[in-house]
């Protein structure tokens, strides 16, 4: 494999010095994108271009076209492993992600099987061959997963969900019911972003995208103690060099000290908590990423660029900081405003380092 042009980005997560802050953003191969909007109607449906590797790889390169990001995601989706599991995703227009036999009940749980990720996910495998091969060197490839909370939301509820109703009683009500689906989940993470590592990730990122709707007791016992299982069950280097793990929580400020102890090298935050508060919460025991909120990109230039001023000052100086997002980015978002937004992080950072 060829060389590293670009490493910033993983140097930042194992803070070591950089020359400005890295930054990418959540959800940056996407809808706001002319580009993407014809990759996806070529290969007909969005699940349709997550199974074919070329036209994956396509869209991953897509941002990194058009912005100077420091790093590239796999173009894919959380919801793959659920899909493998036999519960048949498809998406319905407008309301977002639905399985047709959804997991109610004990008998459900057990009848799940615990995908092989190499043969059973194998197109993600090659999606990640795919797209190494053609960064070239040029950017880190991040890979990813879903938590197993935020993965069993979307199974027990069937889709998205507003109150998380059904599986919120399955926790209080059918605690071991839950407990029993969360094991296979966490199995079938660590064997998934394994084979992803082998495949050619030099870090991934747990999306604990629905972590937040749950009580401190429930948040540890039913999301963080699973993604600690899946930390310790990760390959820590490949490739001679320490694949980094990120893990974000959204809605998770109230947990940082727990979150920076569950093994992670990074944490990822969301808006909603003030970067240099995390900062001085957790020292330096592990990196931040984050956390513009999405909706400044709705703003003009002069805007974007005071509220990046804003959050690097409140980092402050030295490394551990991968700039991104709070969320992911919006599908209707200027295709300009990401251009203002990266190149202010390079320009306006570059004061805190001194390497
Ligand atoms: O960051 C990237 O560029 C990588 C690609 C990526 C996608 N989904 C592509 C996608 C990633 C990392 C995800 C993760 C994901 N998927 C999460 C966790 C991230 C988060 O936002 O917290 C979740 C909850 C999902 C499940 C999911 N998939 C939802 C809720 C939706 C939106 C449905 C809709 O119609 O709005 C998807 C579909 C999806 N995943 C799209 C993309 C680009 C849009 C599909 C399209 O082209 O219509």
């Amino acid at each position: 494999m060829s060389e590293l042009k670009n490493d910033r980005f993983l140097r930042a997560l194992q803070r070591l010095p950089v020359d400005c802050t890295p930054v990418w953003m959540m959800r940056q191969a996407g809808r706001y994108l002319p580009e993407y909007r014809e990759t996806r109607a070529r290969a007909g449906d969005f699940l349709s271009l997550c199974k074919n590797a070329d036209l994956a790889c396509e869209v991953t390169l897509q941002p990194l076209e058009r912005y100077a990001l420091d790093a590239a995601i796999l173009f894919s989706d959380i919801l793959t492993i659920p899909d493998a599991m036999g519960l048949g995703l498809y998406f319905e227009q407008g309301e977002g992600p639905r399985f047709r036999k959804p997991v109610r009940t004990a008998a459900d749980v057990a009848a799940l099987p615990v995908p092989k990720a190499d043969a059973d996910l194998d197109y993600v495998m090659s999606a990640v061959r795919t797209i190494r091969q053609a960064l070239n060197g040029r950017v880190p490839l991040i890979g990813f997963s879903g938590s197993p909370w935020t993965l069993a939301t979307y199974m027990v509820e069937g889709g998205s969900s507003k109150d998380f109703r059904t599986i919120k009683r399955m926790i209080f009500a059918e605690p071991d019911v839950a407990h029993a689906l969360l094991d296979k989940l966490a199995l079938a993470v660590i064997d998934y972003l394994n084979a992803q590592i082998r495949a050619g990730a030099q870090a991934v990122q747990i999306f604990d995208t629905w972590g937040g709707v749950l009580s401190t007791a429930a948040y540890e016992a039913f999301s963080l103690a699973y993604m600690r299982k899946i930390i310790g069950g990760l390959i820590p280097e490949h490739e001679g060099r320490k694949v980094p793990v990120i893990l974000f929580t959204k809605n998770g400020g109230q947990w940082l000290e727990m979150i920076a102890d569950s093994g992670t090298d990074a944490v990822g935050l969301d808006w909603t908590t003030d970067i240099d508060k995390a900062r001085s919460r957790i020292g330096d025991r592990v990196a931040l990423q984050g956390n513009m909120d999405p909706a400044t990109l709705y703003a003009p230039a002069s805007r974007i660029r005071a509220e990046v001023s804003d959050i690097l000052q409140r980092f402050g100086s030295g490394s551990g900081h991968v700039f991104n997002l709070g969320h992911g980015i919006g599908q209707d978002v200027d295709p300009e405003a990401p251009r203002i937004f990266v190149d202010a992080v390079h320009e306006l950072s570059a004061q805190y380092h001194t390497a």
